[in-house]
């Protein structure tokens, strides 16, 4: 399994980069080989050979990780920029003008941001959930599965990942190499059969009564 580790922030040593560091370990203990983009140090997204080579190692990737603190209530802009330069890679444009999963079709992703804000506030205010649906946002039109996330919340003053948190991390990282985000996907399908089943299942009762409200049935 391949990982990569892509990290946007302002703060190479920060609190971001280290549960990055923490994923990445636990990912490499579980048998994983891994690797790290650092978005601030060497992407220049003017520059249209860059951009080919890192969607080139991207391809041969299994999971992406994406690290970015909050920033403002959302991904960094660094983050922000790798989407959107990156953007014929995630998804392909169709002749009607619609997004669909191009070269990253199927591989998996973990998404993780820390905050000033406490958990409490978090939780309540939703700090960090722009964030995530960000990254979200181009996962699911890429066609992507995500293998999981991580957040650290009351980082102001704070230099260190307290012990606790990278215990989540490196169990993370282990088992996203180990899953590869795979076990989700099983649950998130077999919900979908299920809840088919039970669509189709009530369509049909109601055809044998004649209710059937499907546009196939109605005459
Ligand atoms: C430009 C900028 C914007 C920020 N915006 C927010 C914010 O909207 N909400 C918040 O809770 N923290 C915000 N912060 C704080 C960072 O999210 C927080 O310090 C984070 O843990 C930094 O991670 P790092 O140590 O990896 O740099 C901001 C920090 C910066 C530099």
């Amino acid at each position: 399994m391949k990982i990569i580790g892509i990290l946007g922030t302002q703060n190479q040593k920060g609190l971001t980069a280290q549960l990055l560091d923490e994923v990445l370990r636990g990912a490499e203990l579980a048998g994983a080989e891994t690797s790290l983009i650092v978005l601030e140090e060497t992407f220049d997204p003017t520059k249209q050979e860059e951009v080919r080579r890192l969607g080139k190692k991207l391809k041969q990737a299994d999971c992406m990780i994406f690290a970015t603190p909050t920033y403002f209530g959302n991904v960094s802009g660094s983050m922000k920029q790798f989407f959107d330069h990156l953007r014929d890679y995630f998804v392909h444009l169709t002749s009607k003008g619609e997004n669909i999963p191009h070269l990253f079709k199927g591989k998996s992703y973990v998404s993780i941001t820390s905050c000033y804000k406490g958990a409490f506030e978090n939780t309540l205010a939703g700090i960090t959930d722009a964030t995530f649906n960000q990254i979200d946002t181009v996962m699911s039109q890429a066609g992507m599965h995500r293998a999981g996330e991580i957040v650290l919340t009351g980082t102001f003053q704070m230099e260190e990942v307290p012990a606790k948190k990278r215990e989540e991390a490196t169990a993370l990282g282990k088992k996203t190499c180990r899953t590869g985000g795979k076990r989700r996907i099983y649950i998130e399908t077999l919900f979908t059969a299920i809840w088919y089943a039970c669509c189709v299942n009530t369509d049909c009762y109601g055809d044998s009564k004649g209710t059937s409200s499907s546009p196939l049935y109605s005459s």
